[in-house]
């Protein structure tokens, strides 16, 4: 790990918690009831997975711990983050759960070979860019998952990259996929200036933006991807809060901060004088956060 990394890592450990609460349960639950049936019609078969944007893994962690995967004794679990560090990252935090969790764990060159009652996962990870590291992987993927992701990326050419290595009928699972709404509370009177800039510094280069939850939905099918589950994953933070949540909301005002520094619309002073007051209020444990996710689970046809 890069001390560049420390604070971004610390955040993706945060909001774990966050993420916990806010996933879209009935999304989820038919993720699980399809890879049951995919077990089923595929017997002795790996379920094959590709997690982009993984950062640290901390999706693949909970979707063993939760049973998402119960119906595969053999999972091929690859991971892909762009950001240097992040394996080695990842690589402590699979070390720790699995002990935890009664896996045993060999590390790999790449990765870790997990087994606990008779099941297996690979996990592998990938330093890459995603767009590199799909074009390099067969037409062979059951499951790809874009966790917290797909508001950073061109999002016709990331759908595109993404569905193209998918089997027919493999699924593509985008959950806590950010959609246009940003609210911190008590109410600040510079509020509107901030989050509409912030949401506006969204738009930056080719990502796919602000309302990106929403635009997956039309967009995915365009692609050959039905939609066949999705729902609201909203992050909703109020107080009291424990310390991860301190570290998310003050990681989240970070992001605030880099983002709307840049912005010529906004006066600096403003800024200055909305973030003492947001982290006077964190500091005083009475900051309300809300961000408004989506969860879209989409099969090829
Ligand atoms: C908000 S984080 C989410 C991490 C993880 N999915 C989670 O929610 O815990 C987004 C991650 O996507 C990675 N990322 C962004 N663009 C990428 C790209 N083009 N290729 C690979 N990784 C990318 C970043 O490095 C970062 O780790």
């Amino acid at each position: 790990m890069t001390r560049h990394d420390d604070p971004f890592v610390r955040y993706l450990r945060s909001k774990e918690a966050v993420d916990d609460r806010a996933l879209h349960r009935p999304t989820l639950a038919d993720l699980g009831d399809r890879l049951e049936e995919h077990a089923e019609s595929n017997p002795g078969e790996p379920l094959r997975v590709v997690s982009v944007g993984a950062g640290t893994g901390a999706m693949c962690r909970r979707l063993l711990s939760w049973g998402v995967f119960d119906a595969h004794d053999d999972i091929k679990y690859v991971m892909v983050d762009r950001r240097k560090g992040m394996a080695d990252q990842a690589a402590k935090e699979f070390a720790k759960w699995s002990h935890a969790a009664g896996w045993a764990a060999v590390p790999t060159k790449d990765g870790f070979r997990i087994e606990r009652h008779g099941r297996r996962v690979s996990l592998t990870y990938v330093t890459s860019d995603l767009f590199d590291a799909m074009s390099a992987l067969p037409k062979a993927i059951d499951l790809v998952i874009a966790h917290a992701v797909f508001d950073l990326l061109p999002l016709r050419r990331a759908v595109d990259s993404l569905v193209s290595r998918l089997v027919a009928g493999g699924y593509l699972y985008a959950p806590i996929t950010f959609d246009g709404r940003t609210a911190f509370g008590p109410p600040h009177d510079a509020d509107d200036d901030i989050l509409d800039a912030y949401h506006e510094t969204m738009r930056d280069g080719d990502s796919a933006g602000p309302d990106t939850g929403s635009a997956l939905l039309s967009v995915l099918p365009e692609f050959g991807a039905d939609i066949v589950s999705a729902g609201g994953s909203d992050w909703v933070v109020h107080p009291e809060h424990d310390d991860h949540e301190r570290i998310f909301l003050d990681r989240i005002l970070g992001f605030v901060e880099q983002s709307v520094g840049d912005v010529d619309s906004v006066d600096d002073d403003e800024l200055k004088r909305w973030l003492a007051t947001r982290h006077r209020q964190l500091e005083f444990g009475e900051l309300s956060y809300i961000a408004h996710n989506i969860d879209i689970l989409s099969q090829l046809d």
